[in-house]
Parts: structure tokens; sequence; C-alpha cells
């Protein structure tokens, strides 16, 4: 290579830091998960001021011979946004570490903590797929996850109450964000329904809450055996274990909320196809509600958006073999799956709300 100009090597300098910085992006996420294993969003919530680093140091469960490299985890954590330094009180000029919108999303007791799903995401169970993905390219497997586990991540978790546990919990969190949303600004989607199948709706956190708030609609849920063993109902809202791919109870309308995200193209036709056939036609009120993401690559203005919605669909690809679609893609295996016409909410930050009716 011919020795750089000036221009050149400010160029080069930047493209190295650029080439770092993506090399070096797991130590984001894995500081992340140390920081939430050692509870410490939970510790500076519970002080309910900020906190110096020798009172965070003095009551964290840790080897006090480490304790120096508490302020280097903190500092990565200040600077990717999940801790701030404020003033200690008014009168004081010591600083400590503050949470911020973000940590509070990450207080393991909250309602709608994302602490479940970052530790779900980050288990060497689903980290460890990573690093078989070229291998994945050219094999046969659908997922890189089957390439390791030699099974799918549903088969994994029925076997692993663990890993089911943690994930469900997961669900649950987002589903209770997600519902008191759409509750609020979707309401009218639910107006005027008799009866809703939330298909694969996990322990049931969405239904419970439009059971709640709809005491004439009745809710069921439908999901895997082990995902809703042991549940049990309310006056509206029952629990059914199954598949999916086999069978659907009957109702008005049908809620996939983060499902056809999962599946491949022609799944997903096939989880359409049969909704379709146990809702009404639209003229009796039968609809099909989707919750789930619309990739724009082009709203270059919502940049952090797009980000989630790219990682997801790695993620996706890589754990369970499904695909975050655009519009297109959407609209083709809306047709494909025979509905006529949808109609698309965008109210609800990276995921959209769609609904689909039959003829
Ligand atoms: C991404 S989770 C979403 C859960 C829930 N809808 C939510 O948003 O909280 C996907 C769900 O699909 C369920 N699932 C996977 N395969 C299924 C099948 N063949 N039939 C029914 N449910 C299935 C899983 O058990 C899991 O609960």
């Amino acid at each position: 290579m011919a020795m750089p100009n000036g221009e050149q090597s400010t160029e080069l300098l930047c493209a190295q830091s650029h080439v770092w910085n993506h090399i070096f992006n797991y130590i984001n996420s894995m500081s992340l998960k140390c920081a939430i294993q050692l509870g410490i969003p939970d510790i500076i919530h519970k002080h309910s001021k900020p906190m110096t680093l020798p009172e965070l140091v003095d009551i964290l469960p840790i080897n006090k011979a480490k304790a120096h490299c508490v302020y280097r985890l903190m500092r990565i954590l200040i600077h990717s946004g999940f801790f701030i330094e404020e003033k200690i009180s008014e009168n004081e000029e010591k600083k400590g570490y503050w949470l911020t919108p973000a940590s509070r999303l990450l207080l393991k007791g909250e309602p709608f903590s994302m602490a479940p799903l970052l530790l779900v995401v980050l288990d060497p169970i689903l980290t460890e797929p990573w690093h078989h993905v070229s291998e994945w390219f050219k094999d046969d497997h659908p997922t890189p996850f089957s390439t390791l586990h030699g099974r799918s991540l549903w088969g994994y978790a029925s076997h692993d109450p663990e890993l089911n546990l943690l994930f469900n919990n997961a669900m649950a969190n987002d589903s209770r964000l997600m519902t008191s949303v759409v509750i609020r600004d979707c309401k009218h989607v639910f107006e005027g329904l008799n009866s809703i199948v939330d298909v694969a709706g996990g322990t049931g956190t969405v239904a419970k809450s439009i059971a709640e708030m709809y005491p004439n609609l009745k809710c069921t849920v439908l999901d895997l055996p082990h995902v809703v063993a042991g549940l049990k109902g309310t006056k509206n809202l029952s629990y059914v274990g199954g598949d999916m791919f086999e069978s659907i109870p009957p109702a008005d309308a049908i809620l996939l909320k983060w499902i056809l995200h999962d599946w491949s193209d022609e799944e997903c036709v096939k989880i359409l196809k049969k909704c379709k056939e146990v809702i009404p036609s639209k003229a009796k009120g039968g609809k099909v509600i989707i919750i789930d993401m619309i990739v724009d690559n082009n709203k270059k203005e919502v940049d952090e958006i797009i980000k989630s919605q790219l990682f997801f669909d790695m993620l996706m690809m890589v754990v369970v073999g499904g695909i975050e679609r655009d519009e297109r893609e959407w609209t083709k295996l809306f047709k494909d799956a025979g509905f006529t016409h949808y109609k698309t909410i965008h109210k609800l930050g990276a995921r959209s709300l769609i609904e689909v009716y039959p003829s």
C-alpha cells in the first residue's frame, strides 16, 4: 500500500475507528449484560438519588479487589446512554451515577422491564449460533440455531424450563408495554368484536389486558402446550395448547403479535390461510390484526428505529428462520394468503399494527 497523503491518512484513521467500533460492538452488549447481572440499575434506583462510585462499590456483590474496574464499566455505560453523572444535591459539587430512560427500562421487577429480553438474547444458547452463520450459509439447516443445537428454538425451549421461563417473561413484559399503547391509541381495533384468538399469544399478557378492557369479548390464547401448561383462564379468557399450523379456534378476529416475523414466507402464508378459514367475512367483522415491524430503510431521520429493525431481521434469520418485512413483502404475503386488503396504523415505535381483511 502506498504512503497516504494528509487527507488520505485522516480518512484511513477514520475508517480504522469505524472497523474497530464494529469489531467491538459486542462489548456494548456484554457490558450492559454485566451491569444487569450485578443489579446496578436496581441498586441505583433503590438508592433514590445519584450514587457515588464508593457507595456503589460498597453495595455491589463483588470481590472488592476488583472495585477499581467498576468505574470503567460505568464509563462505557455512560457513553452508551445507560447512566448519567449528576450532582448528588443542589449544594454539593460531588457527582453520582443516575439512571436514564433506557436503564429505567432495565429495572428487574418493573412491568415493562427489558431485562429478561436482554438476558435471553445474550444467553450463550442464543449468542453461540452467531459463530455458525457462515457454516449455516453452506449447510441444509433452517437456521444457525439449528446448525449448532440440532433443533428449533421452540423445540429447545420445550426441554429447557429455564430458557422457556426467561423467554416467556421477556415476551410478557414486551406485551405489557405494547398493550398499554395499543389499548390507548388503537382502541377502535377491538370495538364491535365478539371473540378474538391471540394466536401464539405466549402466556396471555395481551389477551388478559384485552379481556379486562372488554368484559363481553371472548378471548382465547393459543400457544404450544409447554407455554400454556397450568395457566388458568378467567370468565372471558381461556387458554388452548396446540399448534397453529394444525388448528386455530374460530373467532371474529385473530391477533398475531410478533409472530409472522418468526416464520418464512411459505409458513406465514400457511398461518394466514389457517386464520382466514376461521374468521367470518369482512362484512361480518372478520379480520386479522398483526403487530410486527414494517422495515423502511428510507426513513433516514429515525435511524434508531431502522437500526432496531435491521438487528431484529438478523436475529430472526439466525435464531428462528424468520424475517422482518418491508411493505412490499407484507403486501405479497397477504395476497398469497387470499386476503383482499389491509390497513396500517403506524403508531408503535419500530412496530406497526396492520388490520388485514378477507373479502
Ligand atoms: C415471539 S413469541 C411472541 C409471543 C406473543 N405473541 C407476544 O408477543 O408476547 C412467539 C410465540 O410463538 C409460539 N409458537 C411457536 N410455534 C408455535 C406453533 N406452532 N403454534 C403455536 N404457537 C407457537 C411460541 O411458543 C411463542 O410464545
